[in-house]
């Protein structure tokens, strides 16, 4: 079974897939922090953000994994736990240069597919819905105001421990940039594939979002 969870950047993707792979004992798959893995490398061996050849022979000389550590999500590079250093402000303002770069989508979309053939997955990201998985059992497209995403990620970070220069207005502008920038590129934009069921998060509690799609779940679980 594959659950996609797409949308824009803090409408709650991930805190919901976690919980709802959680439940159902399915594994979850953070296709961002893969995305912002690629860029934390782009600038470890100081190439350019745009620098496509360059990236990708870091990526294939060190090692991107996703792995499970005491019920925790994390991110390594070769040994190296790099799951908080993926999400500071300056790696979320390359990103998206980073993965508009074709062949590092390629690459990542080729590894999200493998995970995904060989077990039950709630997968988030942008393109999940349209690219990764078009043949998804449910497909889910969070949204919710750019204002309140702000708001989230500034109290996300302050309960990481990120210390944060920015002001709420400045997440706000950088937030708005990004989804601009994922929505407008040439491969896989994010957007919303056709046969998804739009959730606007805007007023919602977790709890409310993470029950909304496991109906849904056990909607399409009878149908199977
Ligand atoms: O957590 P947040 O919503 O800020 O972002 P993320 O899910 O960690 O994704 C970071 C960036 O990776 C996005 O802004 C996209 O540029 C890129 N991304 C993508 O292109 N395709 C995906 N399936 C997932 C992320
Ligand atoms: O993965 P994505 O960037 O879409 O968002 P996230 O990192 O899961 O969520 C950003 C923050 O919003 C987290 O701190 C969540 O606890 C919070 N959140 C919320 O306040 N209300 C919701 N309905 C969903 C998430």
């Amino acid at each position: 079974m594959q659950v996609a969870i797409d949308g824009p950047a803090s409408a709650g993707k991930s805190t919901v897939a976690k919980i709802i792979a959680q439940k159902l004992n399915f594994t979850y798959i953070d296709t961002g922090a893969m995305y912002r893995a690629s860029t934390w490398l782009a600038r470890e061996h100081k190439l350019s953000y745009g620098d496509e050849k360059g990236i990708l022979a870091a990526i294939e000389q060190e090692n991107i994994e996703l792995k499970s550590v005491a019920g925790q999500q994390k991110v390594f590079v070769g040994t190296k736990d790099i799951s908080q250093e993926i999400r500071t402000p300056d790696i979320s303002a390359h990103v998206s240069q980073v993965s508009a770069l074709a062949g590092v989508r390629e690459k990542m979309v080729k590894l999200q597919r493998q995970m995904a053939g060989k077990m039950n997955v709630v997968m988030d990201g942008r393109d999940i819905g349209t690219t990764v998985l078009p043949n998804a059992a449910v497909k889910i497209f969070l949204i919710a105001s750019a204002h309140s995403r702000a708001e989230r990620r500034m109290k996300d970070f302050k309960e990481r421990g990120i210390k944060v220069d920015q002001s709420l207005a400045e997440i706000e502008h950088d937030i708005a940039e990004r989804d601009y920038k994922d929505s407008h590129r040439k491969i896989s934009p994010l957007k919303k594939a056709q046969d998804a069921i739009e959730i606007d998060t805007t007023a919602m509690t977790i709890e409310q979002v993470v029950n909304a799609i496991l109906f849904e779940i056990k909607k399409s679980q009878k149908k199977l």
